[in-house]
């Protein structure tokens, strides 16, 4: 079982997107995927039509209910058997920050904590949706994390970003040393443009051993939140669903 963080400090650069696609993308694979809301915009959760009074991750900081009975069944592949489910955000998780604070000494380990006293193992992955700050859940994601995914847009401004994460990544590496960047997805690339071009260069010279991946600027993708289906179901010979799929088998491939 791996746990993965999609992670990056700007806002509508593809984080929710690129879980989502990973998601369908892994179970399509045969995996048996959790995804994890940890954003108080829970977009994520609206796309998946979590319903308003389902327990979320707020429930879960305040003991109301375990970890993984507030999971929702969201997607399951015929072919392959794999699944996707969900535990849902939301805005409740504004107020769960502090009482995080409150509960925990060490508030960046609850989150691991939850996934040892859960039965985790039933799952091949967990895939975090982070929202933008810099919080106690995003840190305690990092910390709870094997690998680390940046969607990033392909600007120099989104170059430092990622250098940016490279810098937060080592100074928890007192709490979690072995988190690694597993992969940048630079969202959307053109590759038509100089601007494009260079920023994906850029990203590849700062990879230090991850893996840069472009997905390519997509419709598709906006409709398929709209529809409330993945890229999969909603467009499936779309460059989207193509360049997500590949991500998907590589990160696949790496579960081993
Ligand atoms: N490759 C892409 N091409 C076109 N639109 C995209 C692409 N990736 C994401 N979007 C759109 O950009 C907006 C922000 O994406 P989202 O995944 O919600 O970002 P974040 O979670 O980082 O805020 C959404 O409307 C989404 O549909
Ligand atoms: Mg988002």
């Amino acid at each position: 079982m791996k746990t993965i963080v999609v992670t990056n400090r700007k806002g509508g650069v593809g984080k929710t997107s690129t879980t989502h696609s990973l998601a369908h993308g892994l179970a399509r694979l045969g995996r048996r995927v959790l995804m994890l809301d940890l954003d108080s915009q829970g977009h994520l959760s609206v796309w998946c039509e979590a319903p308003a009074d389902a327990p979320t991750l707020a429930e879960v900081v305040s003991e109301k209910t375990a970890l993984l009975e507030a999971k929702l069944s969201i997607y399951s592949d015929e072919d392959s058997g794999g699944t996707v489910d969900l535990i849902p955000g939301g805005d409740r998780l504004f107020l769960a920050e502090g009482e995080i604070e409150r509960r925990h000494s060490i508030p960046q380990l609850w989150l691991k904590e939850q996934f040892e006293l859960a039965r985790t193992e039933t799952y091949d992955v967990i895939l975090m949706d982070c929202s933008p700050a810099v919080s106690v859940l995003w840190s305690a994601a990092i910390v709870a994390a094997d690998w680390v995914i940046a969607p990033t847009e392909a600007t120099g401004l989104g170059v430092e970003a990622v250098a940016e994460l490279h810098v937060r990544l080592a100074q928890l590496s007192k709490l979690n040393a072995a988190v690694q960047l597993w992969g940048v997805v630079v969202t959307p690339y053109d590759a038509r443009t100089n601007l494009g071009r260079e920023a994906f260069e850029a990203f590849q010279e700062q990879a230090n051993g991850s893996t840069v991946w472009p997905v390519r600027r997509n419709v598709k993708l906006s409709e398929a939140f709209g529809y409330r289906e993945s890229i999969y179901q909603h467009a499936k010979d779309s460059a989207a669903a193509e360049d997500y799929g590949a991500i998907a088998a590589a990160i696949h491939k790496d579960l081993g």
